[in-house]
């Protein structure tokens, strides 16, 4: 279902829009980048290592739910290592190995190659790239028939970022393939602050801390969130505060999206009515779910689910999600009484 979502950390176009009329809020160096400290301590370690050696820096595999920057990264590592942005590719834009000769046998030396949702390449593919990534040299096969030869062609050397927002879903042989395989989690408040205060200045805006200590804590820890919902009361503060953004602009813009104290939103609160009311707060596995709220599976286990097992307002249990005692805290509903078990049903 088509639906403009702006605590959503999955890109939309407003983004690419905002991206291209506003001052760039990405960082483009590793100094500028804030949070995810130990991550970006082991990149930049390895660049610099590599940089010595003079060769491309080992392959990264990058997890985490949408809008934590993944892609800022592959930029940022890409900048560093060559001055050049990455080639940018995904998953399901890689549908046959002949989709891949092209893009690699056109890499130049010590280029960034960005595979965007890597857990969606096909298998064919997937193995096509082990050669590629080991060795620098991929084989294509000439002719077919009984003349069909098989040629192995040699690869400059490169970088593989790859991207998923499903760690589970990547092989073994492809994950084992990565020098640097890392997990991004959700930011705190205070580096969400950093985050939003660098861009206000990046923006020109004019803003009280408070005010954006409050857009840093209702960003669900998503970056993207964050300096979306910045540009939202920038609108807000142009119309009602003359460019000012304070307490006052800032709770009537995030009143109106519907966005709560925790930074939930209608989505992520009809989730948990539909869990409390249809399910009785389950176990409820994701398919039921998405089918009773008539929404993508995908999206509501990139999106919604994971932060929601962050706060604590969901946990998984092998009969499928269940709600919390929070979590009916949170949306003023009544927790159904204990089972003996300690269970709620
Ligand atoms: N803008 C978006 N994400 C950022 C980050 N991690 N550091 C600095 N600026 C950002």
């Amino acid at each position: 279902m088509a639906r403009e979502r702006i605590v959503s950390g999955a890109e939309q176009p407003e983004d690419k829009f905002q991206a291209a009329m506003s001052p760039a809020l990405r960082p483009r160096m590793l100094t500028e980048y804030i949070g995810q400290g130990e991550l970006i301590e082991k990149v930049r370690i390895a660049v610099a290592a590599a940089k010595q050696r003079g060769e491309p820096m080992e392959h990264v595999l990058l997890s985490g739910p949408p809008g934590l920057g993944k892609t800022t990264l592959a930029y940022i590592i890409a900048e560093e290592m060559t001055g050049v942005a990455p080639k940018i590719t995904s998953g399901p834009a890689l549908v046959k190995p002949a989709d891949l000769v092209g893009i690699l046998t056109n890499l130049k030396a010590g280029d960034v190659l960005f595979i965007d949702e890597i857990h969606r390449l096909s298998r064919v593919v997937e193995e096509y790239l082990y050669p590629a990534m080991e060795n620098y040299s991929i084989d294509v096969v000439m002719d077919s028939g009984a003349h069909a030869q098989v040629m192995t062609i040699p690869l400059q050397p490169f970088t593989l970022i790859g991207a998923t927002t499903r760690t589970g879903l990547i092989s073994g042989p492809m994950r084992s393939r990565f020098g640097i395989a890392h997990h991004l989690s959700y930011y705190s408040p205070a580096d969400l602050l950093k985050i939003v205060s660098r861009s206000a200045e990046l923006l020109k805006l004019p803003a009280d801390k408070d005010a954006l200590l409050q857009i840093a804590s209702r960003s669900r820890g998503t970056p993207r969130v964050a300096n979306r919902l910045l540009r939202r009361v920038r609108d807000f503060a142009v119309v009602r505060s003359e460019g000012k953004v304070t307490m006052e602009v800032l709770d009537q813009a995030l009143g109106l999206e519907a966005i709560d104290q925790l930074g939930l939103d209608a989505l992520d609160r009809r989730f948990l009515a539909v869990m409390a009311r249809d399910y009785d707060g389950g176990p409820v596995g994701i398919e039921a779910m998405a089918a009773t709220m008539g929404e993508e599976r995908d999206t509501l286990e990139d999106v919604v689910e994971p932060f929601l097992l962050q706060i604590g307002f969901i946990r998984r249990t092998p009969k499928g999600r269940q709600m919390t005692a929070a979590a009916y805290q949170h949306l003023g509903l009544d927790k159904p009484a204990e089972k003996e078990d300690g269970s709620l049903f």
